[in-house]
């Protein structure tokens, strides 16, 4: 049996920064669960599917397989042979994702594989319901989180950075929407686990967070 670290919490509060940090200090296997969702989702996409259309996302759930490889230790993800890792990180496709994501049989297709990645390796993953579903007896559970404000500045300096034209208000009101929508969903909503430790990184830095991470794998 593997060292399993779950780290959950809403959009833009870092997690997949931290969780890559984290693995490299640890010599541990990175897992993102949200780049699933995002490959399912550009399968819907290429379908010209839209978010609300529930019955054919269903139905276009049947003929996608969604595989994960890891290429140089870097997670690359597969639909149906193709490698569309360079696809997933679109604002059309984060939208996607989270509003399909709230259907039972989106989540039942990625579950399996989910659990199967971390079997028998020491992973970090990280999701919105890795403590709470996905890996309930995971060694460590971190929930992390961090303002509304600082979430959307970080995203706003990151689009900004790519020479990507964004206002910040527009930023701040997605992930809004995005946290309540994964709060809210019925199936495996976003919620701290019990027993995972909180972290607000509204004022931490990143290295500071790694830290704290780090120090509390026993
Ligand atoms: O972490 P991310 O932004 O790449 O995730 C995209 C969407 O996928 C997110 O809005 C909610 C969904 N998601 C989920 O429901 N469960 C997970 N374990 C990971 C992501």
């Amino acid at each position: 049996m593997g060292y399993k670290i779950a780290i959950d919490g809403p959009a833009g509060a870092g997690k997949s920064t931290i969780a890559k940090l984290v693995a490299n200090k640890k010599g541990f296997i990175y897992v993102d669960t949200g780049a699933m969702y995002r490959g399912l989702a550009v399968h819907f996409l290429d379908r010209g599917i839209v978010p609300d259309d529930r019955e054919r996302i269903v139905r276009a759930c049947e003929d996608a397989d969604v595989t994960i490889r890891y290429e140089n230790g870097v997670q690359q993800v597969y639909l149906n042979g193709k490698n569309i890792t360079s696809r997933l990180r679109t604002e059309e496709a984060g939208n996607m994702a989270s509003v399909s994501s709230a259907i039972p049989e989106v989540r039942a297709k990625l579950l399996e594989l989910q659990r199967s990645l971390a079997e028998d390796q020491n992973v970090i993953m990280d999701g919105r319901d890795i403590g709470t579903c996905v890996l309930p007896d995971a060694d460590l559970k971190v929930f992390l989180t961090a303002s509304v404000d600082t979430r959307a500045r970080r995203r706003y300096e990151e689009l900004k950075e790519k020479g990507t034209a964004c206002r910040l208000e527009e930023i701040a009101a997605d992930i809004e929407a995005r946290d309540l929508r994964d709060t809210t969903r019925e199936t495996a909503p976003l919620k701290q686990a019990e027993d995972a430790v909180l972290i607000d990184s509204s004022n931490m830095s990143i290295e500071e967070v790694v830290d704290a991470i780090v120090r509390l794998c026993s």
